[in-house]
């Protein structure tokens, strides 16, 4: 395991859910934080609990739906790290509602598409650049093993898209201490999630920060599962 303390952090949909506890336990090995929502509100209690802790912590807002709030997320970004971004973890998204098979229309597919696959590659693509020229950098890619459900259609192919970004992209790192994974986190009850999903939030730890933890031979394109270090109850 990789000592991260003092390396700037992007966790996007940082208010709640998955993203709240990663950015938390981010700050527990001493990075220094970036939170993101759709409105600064959004991540106030979490800044303050983290500033509390000592760290160095800033919230951006950004409406990752559109293209000009993303413009100013990456730049607002570079401008209070200094260009030195250190972990990306692209976490936020939506889920279209479940819904008949065939149904879904062109603007959910539109916004499932540009939430939960441009935007994660397009901070990838901002950042790694960076990253690679400074031969350090952690992303994280959270992911869905959602499958065979076709009423949820234009969450589950924006995310297989965003694995097929990853899976392409993996061979310009190799040899680099530059490591980009995929998360899945399985099914747990936040907002997204709902109440039926059988998994606490809270179990996504210790799994969630594996893949940026991970030593430089470790390499990339792996999807590690949140749930195989789960603490189990009985
Ligand atoms: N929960 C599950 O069962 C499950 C299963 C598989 C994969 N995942 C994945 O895990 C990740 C986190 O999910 P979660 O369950 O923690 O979700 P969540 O509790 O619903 O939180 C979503 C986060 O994303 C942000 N967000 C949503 N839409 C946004 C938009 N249009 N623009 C900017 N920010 C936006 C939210 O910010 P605001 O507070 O501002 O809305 C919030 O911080 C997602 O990638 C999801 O696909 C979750």
């Amino acid at each position: 395991m990789i000592d991260i303390k003092d390396r700037w952090a992007l966790v996007t949909g940082s208010s709640r859910g998955i993203g709240m506890r990663v950015a938390k336990a981010l700050a527990e090995k001493g990075c220094k934080l970036i939170l993101h929502s759709r409105k600064l509100e959004g991540t106030r209690d979490v800044l303050e609990e983290i500033k509390s802790m000592g760290n160095e912590v800033y919230a951006v807002e950004a409406e990752l739906d559109s293209p000009t709030e993303v413009s100013r997320l990456i730049e607002e970004v570079k401008e209070i790290t200094n260009d030195h971004l250190d972990i990306l973890y692209n976490n936020a998204a939506i889920m279209t509602t479940y819904q008949p098979i065939f149904e879904p229309t062109v603007e959910e597919y539109t916004k499932s598409f540009m939430v939960n696959t441009i935007v994660p590659a397009k901070l990838c693509d901002a950042f790694l650049p960076g990253m690679i020229e400074r031969n350090w950098g952690r992303v994280v890619n959270v992911t869905s093993g959602i499958a065979d459900q076709p009423q949820l259609m234009p969450y589950s192919c924006s995310k297989a898209a965003l694995d097929r970004y990853v899976r392409d992209t993996v061979a310009t790192l190799d040899g680099t201490n530059v490591l980009m994974n995929l998360m899945d986190p399985d099914w747990l009850r936040t907002d997204l999630g709902g109440s039926d999903a059988p998994n606490d939030p809270d179990s996504v730890l210790p799994g969630a920060l594996v893949p940026v933890l991970l030593e430089k031979e470790k390499g990339s394109g792996t999807l590690y599962l949140a749930q195989d270090y789960a603490v189990k109850t009985a």
